[in-house]
């Protein structure tokens, strides 16, 4: 997957934004449909899968392991799985993109099957730690060969059959911990993840609903996940909610720009994964969930979000792996807040698309925003609800949430701000800019 060419957009601020909007797939569940789809035998369906380009990685490197994937014209994916075990040598490099989850999950399977797979990625992906995978999957019995600081490219060659553990995860992280339960699928035996912190929960549920023998226990040692491996997976019909994350600019948008009233439907509310809707209440948001409901195994809501003052808060670290994605977009509802907000506790953030602790403060400050870096998260000082300066350059460096939440703070800026590059949205929300402008009443 080439790069795309850099795009830079000027955002201008807006007047009310109104009216109702669907966001995406959850791209988490959407990964791991895909795999888990591919490792069935028989043909699955998907409704809703996130057709963005990290997505769409994970489905062309499922592909070039054997399974056969289609969209047909209504939208719907079908997959003709290979069955647990069954995965083919790949021809060529697996090109990942900008996609960390995908890079780690495939890891993951691979370790546990007779191939070898190399894996690369842009220039973002290519600076991201895989140690974290290695190691545990390096116990399991795979074989790795990466790049200076376990980075990609990376070379892993697997090890059928491979060796079960029991992996006390050292950082909080769902795909590291996928990546050992989706090696554990091949493995014979029991295959155990020990989560001292809580992550988010699709890979359990989803391995679950495709008929995985997985057990989740509560210890004193944190979540114990076990997995009976050498699996037999069935095909499901999967329905896959709107993502939270992608929700979550929507709703920080209608709660900053004055006058402003949006329905977002159908968002997937998982609590390993809400916290960002949490910490906007405790802020002040004007959040009400309407027609609470299950699809695809998941707890969903419609949400309407009122613009409403927002005042500071100490961002609770325990929220923090269930907002992780959502600090860029948080950091934006800061901005604009009565006070000083706090948040620290939120160390991973170094490590994702891009450090988005530096990224964040650079861009903020370039808009004439105060903000005090910790090594482990920002205090941001809030304009009281009046438009921020604006009017400075943003480097997105690659990160769609970057670029996505500074174009949210453009909304309520005195003057225009500058993102260098929006190219990297389309990794995880590509009608994002239309959907703004049906919002602004300019569609
Ligand atoms: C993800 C887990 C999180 C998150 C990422 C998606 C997943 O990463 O930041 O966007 O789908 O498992 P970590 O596992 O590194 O926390």
């Amino acid at each position: 997957m080439s790069q795309a060419p850099a795009r830079s957009l000027q955002i201008e601020s807006s007047a009310r934004l109104s009216g109702r909007v669907t966001v995406p797939g959850d791209k988490s569940i959407s990964h791991r449909s895909l795999m888990l789809s591919s490792l069935a035998v028989g043909e699955s369906r998907i409704e809703g899968l996130l057709e963005g380009e990290d997505v769409l990685a994970t489905a062309a490197a499922m592909r070039a392991m054997g399974a056969t994937i289609e969209r047909s014209e209504d939208g719907i994916w079908r997959v003709w799985g290979v069955g647990v075990g069954g995965l083919l040598q790949p021809a060529g490099a697996l090109d990942m993109g900008n996609s960390g989850t995908s890079t780690r999950l495939l890891a993951g399977l691979v370790a546990s099957h007779a191939i070898t797979a190399t894996f690369v990625g842009d220039a973002s992906l290519s600076k991201r730690p895989m140690g974290r995978v290695i190691d545990p999957l390096s116990l399991m019995g795979a074989e790795f060969t990466s790049s200076p600081g376990g980075r990609l490219p990376m070379m892993v060659r697997g090890l059928c059959p491979a060796v079960p553990i029991e992996y006390t995860l050292p950082v909080a992280s769902a795909q590291v911990k996928s990546a050992v339960l989706l090696a554990g699928l091949n493995t014979p035996g029991i295959t155990r993840v020990i989560e001292p912190v809580p992550t988010r929960d699709h890979s359990e549920r989803m391995l679950a609903g495709f008929g995985a023998n997985l057990t989740v226990e509560a210890s004193n040692r944190g979540r114990v996940i076990s997995i009976h491996g050498e699996a037999e997976l069935q095909p499901q019909q999967i329905v896959v909610p709107g993502d939270p994350s992608s929700a979550a600019f929507w709703a920080v948008a209608a709660s900053i720009v004055p006058g402003s009233e949006v329905t977002i439907a159908n968002v997937g509310l998982n609590p390993t994964r809400a916290g960002i809707f949490t910490a906007l209440r405790m802020m002040g948001a004007d959040i009400t969930e309407v027609d609470p409901r299950t699809v695809g195994g998941e707890p969903v809501a419609d949400l309407i979000v009122r613009h409403a003052a927002l005042k500071a808060i100490d961002v609770p670290p325990d929220l923090a792996p269930s907002m992780i994605d959502e600090y860029p977009v948080l950091f934006v509802a800061a901005a604009l807040a009565e006070g000083r907000t706090v948040a620290r506790g939120a160390h991973e953030l170094r490590v994702k698309e891009s450090d988005r602790i530096a990224a964040m403060k650079d861009a903020l400050q370039a808009c004439g925003v105060t903000v005090e870096e910790f090594d482990d998260g920002l205090a941001i000082t809030g304009s009281g609800g009046e438009p921020i300066p604006g009017g400075g350059t943003v480097a997105s460096l690659l990160d769609h949430r970057i670029a996505m939440a500074m174009t949210v703070a453009g909304l309520v800026a005195r003057r225009p701000i500058t993102i260098d590059d929006v190219a990297p949205v389309a990794t995880s929300y590509p009608v994002f800019f239309e959907t703004l402008e049906q919002l602004a009443g300019r569609a």
